[in-house]
């Protein structure tokens, strides 16, 4: 049996020009392994704390060195000699190093990238893929049973709210190509389309320079106008709409509400919950979204589970800041019926365990399961192995453009390719 041996961990970049850590184990048989974590700009109030510097002198307060160092000399010395399978086990010594409820004390991101790192290394040293190694610790942690299968993305092709040009509120404009078959034809009509918008924009004279996730932060006159666009465009590339493909956003609403309101360019006036909930009624009416995301803000629990009965199970509620992958949050949004689909983030929280027993309760109350990268992203495509290996319904990526996003999409297709034995390579 194969133990830990070294716990190594450096400052990275991450897509936005942020430092982040990686992470690497060594087994005592000189196997290696490596993970690196994302970072999040929109963030729900109730996610593990992210541990930065907040030294002014380095990376404007954005370095990672506290975290590095906790990695290393802290977190460290207490998982060698451990065996690397045992996640759960090694999961809680993190837990309980650190101490605190929000992991304030070691840092989520610290704790995260050592927990991703030792499945990378017990998946290695089983001579297995990733994702097949995930399934088998989705299957300890007792998940639904699933068949291998590669969930559909969820491709953003609008940038606005934190990760726009501060043109448009809402935060995401997504395709999800439910009506086409296999990830390959998906994420080529999702590129088709992306190509689409881009053109459409270019007629409509709206700037298109890219946002944070690699989606169009265009120069539109409001939110409903880049609804209107993706829907264009999904017809120009030869695609149908609530057919082969449908829309969804992420309104990513805590962005735009104070004191009880919501101020969206679209309407004249503020509005409150009720007025809002009829917008969306409008907007649904029209476009009829097969998701939609934090549409109202984290704390208004009334107003999410009024919004659920009303759309009942046509247009799926997706709970992102609003659970934060906290399980606590996800059983009261289940009791008061909130919503019917989780955005899961595995650093929201700070764990693989820990993200797995989330998903178990989600998927015990029949809720669709969406797992998702976050803005802030690296190279680092073990979110794709992940999403396959717990059998999740959904995937949330981004666009189909910049690297950082492309690396999860190329490997879902390399998953698919190994699991219809087209291909055995990893
Ligand atoms: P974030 O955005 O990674 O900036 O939090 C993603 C999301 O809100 O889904
Ligand atoms: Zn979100």
């Amino acid at each position: 049996m194969a133990k830990i041996k070294r716990v190594q961990c450096r400052e990275i970049l991450d897509s936005r020009a942020n430092p982040t850590l990686e992470t690497t184990i060594t087994l005592d048989n000189q196997i290696t392994a490596t993970a690196s974590v994302p970072s999040g700009a929109s963030i729900g109030s109730n996610e593990a704390l992210e541990l930065r510097d907040n030294d002014p002198k380095r990376y404007l307060g954005k370095g990672v060195l506290k975290a590095v160092y906790n990695v290393e000399n802290n977190i460290g010395p207490k998982i060698i000699g451990l065996d690397p399978t045992q996640q759960e086990k090694i999961d809680q010594i993190m837990i309980d190093l650190d101490g605190t409820t929000n992991k304030s004390n070691l840092g989520a991101n610290s704790i995260l990238s050592c927990s991703i790192a030792v499945l990378k290394a017990a998946a290695q040293n089983q001579q297995r893929k990733i994702f097949e190694y995930v399934l088998q610790l989705a299957q300890k942690f007792q998940l639904r049973e699933k068949k291998l299968t590669i969930p559909t993305p969820i491709l953003n092709l609008i940038n606005g709210g934190k990760h726009g040009t501060g043109n448009l509120e809402f935060q995401e404009f997504h395709v999800i190509p439910l009506g086409i078959k296999g990830i390959d034809k998906q994420i080529q009509a999702a590129v088709e389309i992306y190509k689409n918008v881009e053109k459409v924009l270019i007629e409509n004279g709206a700037v298109h320079s890219v946002g944070d996730e690699g989606g169009f932060a265009p120069n539109l006159f409001s939110n409903l106008d880049a609804l209107e666009v993706v829907a264009r465009a999904i017809n120009l590339a030869g695609y149908t709409l609530n057919k082969d493909v449908y829309l969804s956003l992420d309104v990513a609403a805590d962005y735009f509400y104070k004191n009880g309101r919501y101020t969206i360019r679209d309407r004249s006036a503020p509005m409150n919950t009720n007025e809002f909930i009829e917008y969306y009624r409008q907007l649904r009416e029209q476009y009829s979204l097969l998701l939609l995301e934090d549409p109202l803000e984290e704390e208004d629990w009334r107003g999410w589970s009024h919004l659920a009965v009303r759309f009942g199970n046509h247009t799926k509620l997706v709970g992102d800041d609003l659970l934060c992958t906290n399980l606590a949050r996800v059983k009261k949004a289940i009791k008061e019926k909130c919503c019917q689909a989780i955005l899961v983030k595995p650093n929201q929280v700070g764990t693989i365990s820990e993200t797995l027993k989330v998903i178990k309760i989600a998927q015990e109350a029949g809720w669709q399961i969406i797992i998702s990268h976050r803005s802030g992203e690296t190279n680092d495509s073990f979110i794709s192995d992940f999403a396959v290996g717990v059998g999740a319904d959904f995937t949330k990526f981004g666009a189909p453009a910049r690297g950082e996003r492309v690396a999860k999409y190329n490997r879902l297709v390399k998953i698919n390719e190994i699991i219809t034995e087209k291909k055995s390579n990893d």
